[in-house]
């Protein structure tokens, strides 16, 4: 285990901070290039699981693209190296300067969200001279069975063009000399887990490709999308999930036409299991239904159980005492509500002030969320590369 073999260094940095195992990094870039090059899948990530330069650079060097959701995640993605025509905007609402910042940079695609976005777009393609590439995406109304506030492909949700404005959409790209339609995109939500999902949404985008098809339309690329969910339970028995049977569904189930490239945009399962949030113990305190450890890591380092009841697993760096009788915490952050809560029940051996927790599976929507609510000063970041921690 990394941790105990870095006890003494990890132990003598100051807390609250994300630790990152770059090695896992590379280890999990290399099966994701692996599996979906055997499809020749072509695979963005979702720049919004984790932004930090390092890490940016590094999935660049691997050959992935960047898939952004705001201008400066665009401007982010080409200082870091990636090349403009593998970098995409999404997002619901994209300012006329991020769409700008598109276009000024010759992105390879816009993902378009709705019927008015498609005329805005329109309309400053012009202004700029140039063609805009976009992509419609489209809101399947499919369940992802995951949690509601990261569920994005029902008719409920705000996301992408119902079905029933496509034709107008097509209406709107053909009277339109300034938007090329280049691609097909849906993305249905995060953390999914129940595989069936991926092969209903297959069944799906073949229908829409078809239609589209009937309609003389023909695409360059199909974009599914992230989601693929990650083992919060027991990160160490699956610290790399499992990329093969991801690929191998839309291989099996997706029809391409002819000349379409199959494209995801994966955040969570990329980065989601290389990082730790380190914190130490501040104060314990018994209470008659559960004693509270008070940590100086909050819902401002981590906000994914405050706002998801989202479980992290909770271990003490210095796992040396195994066998020690365990008693049972509520770990809590130091943050002015209740809200505040890392986990309940969490069964760790005696603990006391001054111990230190590893809060794992923070790499994705982890440092990303965090916020200065209090005043409180941004946690630094430490990575573990060939060994070393730097
Ligand atoms: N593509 C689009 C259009 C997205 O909206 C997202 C994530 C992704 C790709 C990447 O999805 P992934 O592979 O990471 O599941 N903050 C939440 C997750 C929000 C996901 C937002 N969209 C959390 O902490 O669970």
């Amino acid at each position: 285990m990394i941790y105990s073999k870095h006890l003494k260094e990890l132990s003598a940095l100051s807390t609250p901070y994300y630790f990152y195992d770059i090695d896992l990094l590379k280890s999990t870039l290399k099966t994701v290039k692996d599996e979906a090059g055997k499809y020749s899948f072509k695979v963005h990530y979702a720049v919004k699981a984790n932004n930090n330069v390092r890490i940016l650079k590094l999935i660049k060097d691997y050959g992935l693209g960047a898939d952004c959701v705001s201008g400066n995640e665009v401007e982010m993605a080409i200082k870091c190296g990636f090349n403009n025509y593998d970098i995409i905007l999404a997002g619901a609402g994209k300012t006329d300067l991020e769409i700008e910042t598109a276009l000024s940079n010759k992105i390879s695609c816009l993902n378009c969200e709705s019927l008015e976005e498609l005329l805005v777009i329109s309309k400053l393609a012009i202004k700029h001279n140039c063609v805009a590439r976009i992509a419609l995406r489209v809101n399947p109304n499919i369940d992802a069975q995951t949690h509601s506030y990261i569920t994005t492909g029902l008719n409920e949700n705000k996301f992408g063009i119902s079905e029933n404005e496509l034709s107008e959409a097509i209406e709107i790209i053909e009277t339109s000399p300034s938007i090329k339609l280049c691609g097909l995109h849906v993305h249905i939500g995060s953390q999914i887990h129940d595989t069936n999902v991926f092969v209903e949404l297959c069944k799906k985008i073949n229908s829409l490709n078809n239609w589209f098809s009937e309609k003389k339309i023909k695409f360059e690329h199909i974009n599914v999308g992230g989601g693929l969910g990650i083992n919060y339970e027991n990160p160490d028995s699956n610290l790399i999930p499992d990329f093969a049977t991801y690929f191998s569904i839309f291989n099996t189930h997706l029809h391409l036409k002819n000349g379409e490239e199959l494209q995801v945009e994966l955040g969570r399962s990329i980065v989601g299991q290389c990082g730790t949030l380190v914190s130490r113990v501040l104060f314990s305190k018994k209470r008659s239904q559960s004693t509270f450890l008070i940590l100086d890591a909050g819902m401002t380092e981590l906000m994914r159980p405050a706002l998801y009841q989202a479980y992290h697993c909770i271990q003490r760096l210095d796992d040396s005492n195994n066998n020690a009788l365990k008693n049972s915490y509520t770990v809590v952050g130091p943050i002015c509500e209740s809200s505040d809560t890392f986990g309940k029940n969490i069964e760790l051996p005696l603990t006391k002030r001054g111990d230190i927790l590893l809060i794992r599976s923070v790499g994705a929507y982890g440092e990303v969320m965090s916020s200065s609510y209090n005043l409180r000063e941004k946690a630094p970041a430490y990575f573990l590369e060939n060994e070393k921690i730097i």
